[in-house]
């Protein structure tokens, strides 16, 4: 059967059933790439603005699926899936830290899918009932310039504890939590460091206040703030910190916490009732590849491959070099509303724009 024919069998299926039902789920279209749904794929991107771009243009290139963007921090994305259930905005929900998926996956927002290409990626870094697959890994790090800190009178940060210095009043970004899966990460961390207290972990957000100047609503942000001479220190992914070096400001230095640091794991899903269900699978085949997972470094996006075939940018931090908290995006998903509602009731509202 051609695409063409196939195309046509299935949107006069969905103009049959719309007399019957409210809408069809179906996206009509040109069937590019040889699918057989509208040949589109419509994704919600949570890693950086370049990286979205770079990888969906590649995508279409390689696999002949036109793709489009939109880029949100993870609260956000997962709100948008949210509102569109029944008629689904996104078919794809691509990058940003895997708790947010598992949040999303436990309210029924994404649908498992099996990609054969994610027997290539360790068990570690993926659902095991396929909901979401890892791309890539990033870990937790201070962001910091040297300027102001000797100004402030103080060394690099290398500890949780060093933030809640009163020399850093005001002196600290970092997004907030409820919108960006940077923050939520840090918070999760900090539950993980108290033994899975999170009156303690919220304590300790409540400690750091008075040192954040602004809560921004992308994880990324306070590695400009930093940059610009706004805060000494940004507790962001590392990666954006180096990023930002490469971006002009060679003298901001990266470092980790002594106690322990979380990580991310970016992943990938199909969001549930995609209109273009047969594009968001071969998004998904596309997004595990080695092809995919070096795109990367070519636009300042040093995360750790989840492909052990990809190659490794020497500007990707070393894991084993670093000390690492049992970051278990499962367990921090299914916390994450709840500890999120506590975070804005009890620390900080999240930003209105
Ligand atoms: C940046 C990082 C990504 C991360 C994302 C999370 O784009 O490069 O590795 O997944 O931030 O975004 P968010 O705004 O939700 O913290």
């Amino acid at each position: 059967m051609t695409s063409r024919f196939r195309r046509g069998v299935s949107w006069l299926g969905c103009a049959a059933v719309l007399a019957l039902v409210a809408g069809c789920a179906r996206e009509p279209g040109n069937g590019s790439g040889g699918t057989a749904d509208g040949g589109v794929v419509h994704v919600v991107c949570g890693g950086t603005e370049e990286w979205c771009a770079a990888t969906t243009a590649q995508f279409s290139e390689t696999t002949g699926v036109r793709a489009d963007f939109v880029r949100l921090s993870s609260g956000e994305a997962l709100a948008r899936i949210k509102a569109g259930k029944g008629n689904a905005e996104f078919d794809v929900w691509y990058g940003g830290p895997a708790d947010g998926y598992a949040a999303g996956a436990a309210e029924g927002m994404l649908e498992a899918y099996a990609s054969p290409n994610a027997d290539a990626i360790p068990a570690k870094y993926k659902d095991a009932s396929g909901l979401w697959t890892g791309v890539y890994v990033g870990a937790l790090g201070f962001c910091s310039n040297p300027k102001l800190l000797r100004e402030a009178g103080i060394e690099v940060p290398d500890s949780w504890a060093d933030l809640l210095d009163s020399k850093l009043a005001k002196d600290v970004g970092i997004a907030h939590p409820s919108t960006s899966g940077t923050a939520y990460t840090a918070l999760w961390t900090q539950v993980l460091l108290v033994g899975g207290d999170q009156n303690k972990a919220l304590e300790y957000m409540r400690r750091l206040h008075p040192n954040v100047l602004q809560y921004t609503k992308s994880g990324a942000a306070p590695a400009q703030m930093t940059a610009r001479g706004e805060v000494a220190v940004g507790v962001i992914f590392s990666h954006d910190c180096v990023a930002a070096k490469e971006a002009g400001f060679p003298d901001l230095v990266v470092s980790f916490p002594s106690e322990g640091t979380g990580y991310e794991t970016g992943g990938v899903a199909l969001v549930s009732g995609a209109k273009n269900p047969e594009s968001g699978r071969k998004f998904v085949d596309w997004a595990l590849t080695v092809e995919a997972q070096e795109i990367g470094p070519t636009v300042k996006s040093y995360q750790f491959p989840t492909n052990p075939g990809a190659k490794v940018s020497e500007k990707v931090v070393d894991l084993s070099t670093i000390r690492l908290v049992e970051y278990d995006a499962v367990a921090a998903g299914a916390a994450k509303t709840a500890l999120n509602r506590r975070f804005d009731a009890e620390v900080a509202q999240a930003p209105k724009s």
